[in-house]
């Protein structure tokens, strides 16, 4: 009998594109997705687009753009309504997603499940409750938004948050029951990211796709102008550097929702898009 080669499950592979930030982390993201896409076959691309209009918030317009360029999914974070336009859209669309641990009464939704070729990716997004506002605690709520995507062949976790232990026990807490928890909002990526011994594949920060160059996406002398005299400043985006910064998880197929067989690390500077995309995409 002919073995049922065909029927195996394969390895799915998700990229996950830490903090868009302003057109300098647009343009990066659009120079460089299509070659990723090919280098790594990916199957979903989830990224958090937090910072995406102007360096901090989302408009529909720039939402519309980060699909279009080809991300499945996008997760959000503290700057979520930043942009009163986004609001209605936040309702509307449903493979935008903003922390679940928001008030109920807030626009938007924490978790959605988004589908290809016959196969289920399920995401949750957190904010943590350390120094960040939100209505209930990301540990409490995090079951409640697990149960939403109950039967997704693969989920994620995107835990926004200021603090490290946060994270860091978010990923313990899950480790075993999603594919993978992956931490955004610091803009600066940890050196941390491995396969739990659960099976769930972590990092406590991914890192920011947008301008090196700068402090965490903001013109680096306007930063340190506003921390050597404590006056207020206006804060531009910076444009120097751009880099994205992203992590590809694998699965290991067996169990739903998949564990983890790696995380890897994706941080590349726009400059090494190939010369033709490049040169029509990050102008
Ligand atoms: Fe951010
Ligand atoms: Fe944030």
């Amino acid at each position: 009998m002919r073995p049922a080669a065909a029927s195996f499950p394969r390895v799915t592979a998700i990229l996950f594109v830490g903090d868009i930030v302003a057109s300098a982390g647009r343009r990066t993201l659009k120079a460089l997705l299509p070659g990723l896409r090919e280098e790594l076959g990916l199957d979903f691309v989830v990224a958090n687009g937090e910072n995406a209009a102007g360096g901090i918030g989302i408009t529909p317009k720039h939402a519309d753009e980060l699909f279009a360029a080809g991300v499945d999914v996008i997760t959000l974070g503290n700057h979520t309504y930043r942009h009163r336009e986004v609001w209605p859209y936040l309702d509307e669309q449903p493979f935008i997603v903003r922390p679940a641990n928001f008030m109920r009464t807030q626009p938007g939704h924490g978790t959605c499940v988004f589908e290809r070729d016959g196969a289920s990716l399920g995401v949750v997004n957190l904010s943590g409750n350390l120094f960040m506002q939100a209505a209930t605690p990301a540990f409490s709520t995090v079951d409640d938004a697990l149960r939403e995507v109950a039967g997704a062949d693969h989920v994620l976790v995107d835990m926004h948050a200021e603090a490290t232990s946060e994270k860091v026990a978010m990923g313990w807490f899950l480790d075993g029951r999603v594919t993978a928890v992956v931490g955004t909002h610091t803009h600066v990526p940890t050196a941390d990211a491995r396969v739990l011994p659960g099976g769930t594949a972590y990092i406590t920060d991914v890192g920011m796709t947008g301008a090196r160059g700068g402090v965490i996406g903001v013109r680096r002398e306007q930063s340190i102008a506003v921390m050597r005299t404590h006056m207020p400043m206006r804060y531009d985006s910076s444009d120097e550097d751009p880099w994205l910064m992203a992590v590809v998880i694998r699965s290991a197929p067996g169990s739903r929702p998949s564990l983890a067989a790696s995380i890897e690390p994706v941080l590349r500077p726009a400059s090494s898009a190939t010369n033709d995309s490049g040169r029509n995409q990050t102008r």
